[in-house]
This record gives C-alpha cells, structure tokens and sequence, in this order.
C-alpha cells in the first residue's frame, strides 16, 4: 500500500518536474529569440511569448504606431513570434528608407497566411528576379493597353456614365453606393486585364466584389494574425481563418477560368489583354523562366486586387466627406461648371484649370489614409537607419500616417481642410504627400489611380449632390483589412 502510494507520487511529482522543465525551457527559447541585437531601436519590451502584441490595437494600428512613436522616437521596435518589426516614421527617414537606401528594404516578408494564398508569385508579394520580371512587364503591359493615354481615359469616362445611370436609378433615395462604385472601378481593370467589363447586375461578378471585400476584410483581422504567428497550432483549429483561404481559393478559380477561355481563342498576333500578352510572353523562347501560368493567374490576381480595391475604398472615402461638408462640395460643383459645364464629360486635361477640385481629391487622399503604415517591406542586408542598427530579415514599416497627419507639415492634419494642397488659388504639391509610397517597389498603378480618381470624382459631383439621408448623421468611423475603409453608409444622389 506505501509502496503504491509512494509511485503516484513519484509519478505526480515526475509530471511537475517534466512541466516546470518544459516551461523553463521555452521560456529561455523565446527570451532568446526575443534579445535585442546591439544598438537595435527601442521599443517597448516584449512579453514572454506575446511580444509587443499588447501594445497593438488591431483595430486601429496606426493610432497605436503613432503612440509607440511619440514615446520611443522615430524608429522603433517591436516584436511579434519569431519576427522583428522596425516601425520608420517622418518624412525624412520614411524617404531615407524607401527611396535612399530603398535597395536594402525592397523585399516583402513572408508570412503563413500570405505564403499559403500567395506563395512568393505575381507582383504584390514576390521578391527577386520573379518580382522584378514581372513588375517591369506588368508596367509596359499596362501602358500598351492604355496608361497615360487618352483610350484608357475615354474608357474611363464611359464607365463613369454607366456608374452615374446606376446611381440615377437610386431616385434620391438612400442607398450604400459601395458596390456599383466598386464594380465601376474594377472594370476599368478588368478591361485591360481581362479584356472585358462586368455589368452591374452581372450576379457572379457582384458575388466576387463581395467575395474580395471578406477576402479583404478577413485579412486583417486578429484570425489571420495569429494564424501568422502560430499556423501549426492555427491550422487545426475551426475559424474564420479557413473561410479566409476559402474565399481566396474561389477568387483565383474565377481568374482560372478566364485565363482558360483566353487559351481556347488566343491569336498572338493580336493580343487584346494583359493575359493575352502574358500568354505571348510566355510562348516565346528567350523568355525569362518566371514566365508561367501559375505566375500569370497571380499578377493577374494582384492586378484585378490592387486596382479594384484601393481606388474605390479612396472614392467611398470622397462621397462621404462631400455629403459631410457641402460648403465644400458646392465649391467644387462651381468650378465643374465653370471650367466643364453640364454637357461634357471632364477630362484629364481639365485638371490644371481646377486647382480646387484637384485640392479636394488630393485632400480626400490624405485623410482616408487608407495604407496606414505601407505595405510591409523586409530588410534585404544589415544596414543602418537613423544610426540604429536594422538586421537582415526585419520586417519594416513606413509610417505613412506619419507623414500624411505630420503637425508640422499640415496647418490643420486632422481638420479635412482642401487648403492644404491650395497656394494663392493654385494647386500646391506638397512633398509628405506619398499615399502612393515611394521607391523602386512604389504603387504600380498609381498613374491609373490618379486618372480615375480625378474623372470619376468629378463625373459624379457634375452630375449628383450627395447629402446624408434625412434624420441620418454620417460617421467617419472606419474598419480595417487590407485598406482603412468606412463603415458601411447609406447616402442620397441628387440629381444636379
Ligand atoms: C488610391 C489608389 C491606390 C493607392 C493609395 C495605392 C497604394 C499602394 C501602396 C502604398 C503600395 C505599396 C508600395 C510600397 O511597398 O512601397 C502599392 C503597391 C501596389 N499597387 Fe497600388 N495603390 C492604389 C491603386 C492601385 C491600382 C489602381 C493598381 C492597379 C494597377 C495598383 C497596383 C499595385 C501593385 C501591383 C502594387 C505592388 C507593387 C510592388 O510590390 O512592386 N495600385 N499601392
């Protein structure tokens, strides 16, 4: 009998060692991971095994990155798992970054949830000689079918005249414009890379721009987080994580597909499309070895994502502040008629004659913020940044809501103020103006988002006054995934 019972003690006491063992073990493995090199940037210190996590809001990054900034300084740490994150803020080193030292910051890092959609293909998450083949290919595509010249413009232009018979049928009565300006937007990169635009009431297409905002949406939420943090406990366990992959999963086969009919009716010798000219790419001998159908489905991905939901989520952003300040949006319908009129549709041309409407698309921009803190960066070799060392293999992030909200660069930063880009009655360019980033690895479509931007702003308020529905206060609360979006409002269009 004390014999036996002299076991289960062992036994029990065994357990507890084997525990405590395991613990102090992890707890050095993790303290070890988590020692800053020599001169690294401060930062506040991390927590066994949660890192910096506590000191993130999720939900508002870039509120919690310009807290962090105004307590440590303008380059700071943090840590989340095995990665080391440098935070960069203010004009001068954000540029010292990207555009100076931009050959030493020019990769992305890696990631589970990013590797398991993305792999290391297309133009958005590649790295290398992949990335450069494919970027310099996807730009001279683009301006062949169109950028920068008045096709592209025109295209534009009739697609805005589809949006606004949409917006008219709403009658002046509330409604959430997010999907008919989604789905005008996207067309215009849908046409040049799949050659073909989708009506509104195209119910598949609808069901995909809804599919790609969950997609979105899902992407930045604590799910996909942890998921980078810890995939191998992250994979087994039920969440919307997996509707995420799912949902990715659907968005490709829809691009699949089209890139299938392209092959059943391709003529190379008249290429109609970005896959078209892929597929030529592709066939011909001395072509570099990244391209392959696998890459042309992701650039083509990338492009249809980048291009749909960035411009949009900025022109939801526009209607909002017009319906919230109509001082503002009366001014900018006085200048649409007198330098454009009722009969016309507005043109790039026009934009040097309308430094007020220029100003207040500008101004749009840089409140809506929407890549708070860029597109995250990874550091190709040790270097130095403001004299902190940064190893290889961090993970960097320009603050650009450090420059876009910088006190001493803006008279009013939080105040939306059309002012800021205005000198004298004329358009002012104004360097910490860079929603776009900067450097070799800078935004691919910002000359396309530029154009739309400005003709179908202006197309919409030639045509609609937009107001808040009646007994109805619009917020400016916004949520975030892959960009910083509004909450979902309800607007009415009036007919000018
Ligand atoms: C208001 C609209 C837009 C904004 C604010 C915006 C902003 C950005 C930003 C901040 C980046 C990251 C740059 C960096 O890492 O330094 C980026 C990358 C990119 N953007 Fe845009 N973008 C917009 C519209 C577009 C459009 C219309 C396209 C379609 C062609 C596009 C395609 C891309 C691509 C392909 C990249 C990845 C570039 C690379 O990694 O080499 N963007 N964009």
């Amino acid at each position: 009998m004390l014999l036996q019972l002299l076991s289960v003690l062992w036994e029990a006491l065994s357990l507890q060692v084997v525990l405590v063992f395991l613990a102090t073990f992890l707890l050095i493995a993790d303290y070890k991971k988590q020692i800053r090199p020599r001169n690294y940037p401060p930062g506040p210190r991390p927590l066994p095994f949660l890192g910096s996590t506590l000191h993130l809001d999720f939900k508002k990054p870039q509120i919690s990155a310009q807290k962090l900034a105004e307590k440590y300084g303008n380059v700071f740490g943090l840590q989340t798992g095995n990665i080391r994150i440098v935070v960069v803020n203010g004009l001068h080193l954000v540029k010292e970054a990207l555009v100076h030292q931009g050959e030493y910051f020019v990769d992305r890092p890696k990631s589970p949830v990013l590797d398991k959609i993305f792999g290391s293909l297309g133009l958005v998450f590649s790295n290398g000689l992949i990335w450069k083949h494919q970027r310099r290919f996807a730009l001279s595509t683009l301006r062949n079918f169109g950028l920068g010249k008045r096709s592209l413009e025109e295209r534009i232009q009739e697609e805005s005249r589809y949006l606004k018979e949409a917006i008219e049928a709403e009658k002046g009565q509330p409604f959430d414009p997010h999907f008919q300006i989604n789905n005008a937007v996207s067309n215009i990169i849908c046409s040049i890379t799949f050659g073909d635009r989708f009506d509104y009431h195209d119910s598949r297409f609808q069901k995909l721009l809804h599919l790609l905002d969950e997609a979105l949406l899902l992407q930045g939420s604590l799910w996909s987080i942890l998921y980078d943090i810890i995939p191998s406990v992250m994979k087994y366990l039920p969440g919307p994580h997996h509707t995420l992959f799912k949902k990715w999963g659907q968005l490709k086969y829809f691009v699949r597909e089209i890139i299938e009919k392209h092959k059943e009716d391709w003529n190379p010798s008249e290429p109609r499309d970005f896959i078209d000219a892929y597929l030529n790419e592709m066939a011909k001998e001395d072509s570099a070895s990244s391209f392959h159908e696998e890459n042309l489905l992701h650039s083509a991905l990338d492009l249809f994502l980048a291009g749909t939901e960035t411009t949009s989520t900025t022109l939801r952003w526009g209607l909002l502040y017009m319906a919230i300040y109509p001082d503002i949006q009366a001014k900018v319908q006085a200048e649409i008629d007198s330098v454009i009129g009722q009969s016309r549709q507005p043109a790039m041309d026009d934009r040097d004659r309308m430094p007020y409407t220029n100003a207040v698309v500008h101004e749009i921009q840089r409140i809506s913020n929407i890549i708070p803190l860029n597109v995250p960066r990874l550091t190709t070799k040790d270097t130095t940044l403001a004299g902190f060392h940064i190893p290889k293999d961090t993970v960097l992030l320009t603050n650009l809501t450090s420059l876009l909200f910088d006190e001493d660069e803006w008279e009013t930063p939080n105040v939306f103020n059309p002012g800021h880009f205005l000198e004298n009655g004329q358009f002012r360019k104004r360097e910490a103006f860079l929603p776009f980033s900067a450097g070799k690895r800078a935004c691919l479509g910002e000359q396309l988002a530029r154009t739309e931007l400005f003709i179908f702003f202006t197309a919409l308020i030639q045509k609609f006054t937009f107001q808040a529905p009646k007994n109805e206060t619009l917020s400016r609360e916004f949520r975030i995934g892959l960009t910083v979006s509004p909450l979902p409002y309800r607007i009415c269009a009036f007919s000018r």
